[in-house]
């Protein structure tokens, strides 16, 4: 008789939904037997740019050693990182994008016993890493959709080990300024690690968002986690980093794989981190589409979430499940919220200026149909 190796596969595991990925454009042009390249995807707050030439460049002179495994210890990605935000070689963690450094402090910090605390609406990785080691989730209710900070302390007890906090937060793009973080992380007890997810920082530069590295050096308790997915436009590559005190970053390393980030990425993401044009145009059309799908929600009648990620969350007065469907009909992919309690808004990444109307345009009859 055979096992039945649902059942044999540790609780949190079976009780585990599976990340549901925005859709690929080629999924779409299969099922709708569309040309990919009329597609228009806004579904993964990805970067529209496409990546920084200078990374490309590195990417190709990688090339010729792909049959050697990759620095293990990343370090000249580690030593560019250390001097750009300030901290020590042995405080910088790589991951497979930002996503392994959540789930590398899952591992090494979680079990069954133990819990995690973060906000309703927050990134969906927060419950499946939890979940995935066998601890326990403690979900805050939200306040104006963003991290009810002073009810997150009070949902910490003695067996917390982790507390995910995400600013700009994914997917409401809600945020919290320096006095709040500096409020909450004096207060957060001594054995709590704070994960503080920075993934669309470099969006909000200039803003009132605090620069979590400011924080670093007070609060052994933090870690900061980054990635070259988003405003450095390398999400195909995986590659992201924590940075925390030495002693967190050498239990990470404990659990981490060896090679967890391969040659081309730690060659494409040296490069990203220095090529300082790129990241001034992506800011640049990141502000400048924020605003366009603004003044089109407003011409529209919608309301949506104010936010400071490359990504707003539009509520389209009904329904949301049949709008996605309607848009991706007119070949445009958006993302559905209904599995992070959002059942009436849609998330649309900020995409280049024609990416934008097209979908202001697809939106405008799709509901037009109502
Ligand atoms: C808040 C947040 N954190 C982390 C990640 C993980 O990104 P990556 O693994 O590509 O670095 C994402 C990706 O969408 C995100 O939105």
């Amino acid at each position: 008789m055979s096992g039945n190796f649902l059942a044999l596969a540790q609780p949190g595991v079976q009780q585990l939904s599976p990340y549901v990925p925005g859709k690929p454009v080629d999924e779409l042009a299969r099922e709708l037997d569309l040309d990919p390249a009329s597609i228009v995807k806004l579904a993964s707050n990805e970067n529209p740019l496409g990546a920084s030439p200078k990374a490309l460049e590195a990417i190709r002179s990688a090339l010729t050693e792909l049959t050697r495994y990759p620095d293990g210890n990343g370090f000249a990605l580690k030593s560019l990182l250390a001097e750009c935000c300030g901290v020590e070689l042995s405080q910088v963690t790589l991951g497979n994008g930002s996503n392994d450094i959540l789930e590398l402090v899952a591992r090494a910090y979680l079990a069954p016993g133990l819990n995690a605390v973060f906000s309703e609406h927050a990134f969906a990785v927060y419950p499946i890493a939890t979940q995935a080691v066998g601890a326990d989730a403690h979900v805050v209710p939200a306040k104006d959709w963003g991290h009810d900070l002073p009810a997150m302390l009070a949902a910490i007890d003695a067996n917390t080990r982790v507390v995910f906090i995400a600013n700009p937060n994914n997917p409401t793009g809600t945020w919290f300024d320096a006095q709040a973080l500096d409020d909450f992380l004096q207060d957060v007890p001594e054995h709590v690690l704070v994960v503080l997810d920075e993934a669309y920082i470099e969006y909000a530069e200039g803003s009132d968002l605090p620069d979590g590295l400011d924080f670093l050096a007070a609060y052994p308790n933090l870690l900061v986690s980054r990635t070259f997915s988003k405003a450095y436009g390398l999400a195909s590559l995986r590659v992201g980093y924590g940075l925390s005190t030495a002693v967190v970053a050498d239990v990470l390393n404990r659990v981490r794989q060896p090679f967890n980030v391969n040659s081309l990425a730690l060659a494409g993401a040296c490069a990203a981190l220095q090529d300082e044009a790129y990241l001034a145009e992506s800011r640049r059309l990141n502000e400048a589409g924020m605003g366009q799908l603004e003044a089109g929600f407003r011409e529209l009648g919608l309301s949506w979430i104010p936010s400071k990620g490359n990504f707003i969350c539009v509520d389209v007065g009904r329904v949301a499940a049949p709008v996605f469907q309607g848009l991706l009909r007119e070949g445009v992919i958006v993302r559905p919220v209904a599995n992070y309690g959002m059942p009436n808004h849609l998330r649309v990444t900020i995409g280049l200026p024609a990416e934008n109307s097209r979908f202001l345009e697809a939106l405008s009859k799709v509901l037009a149909r109502g």
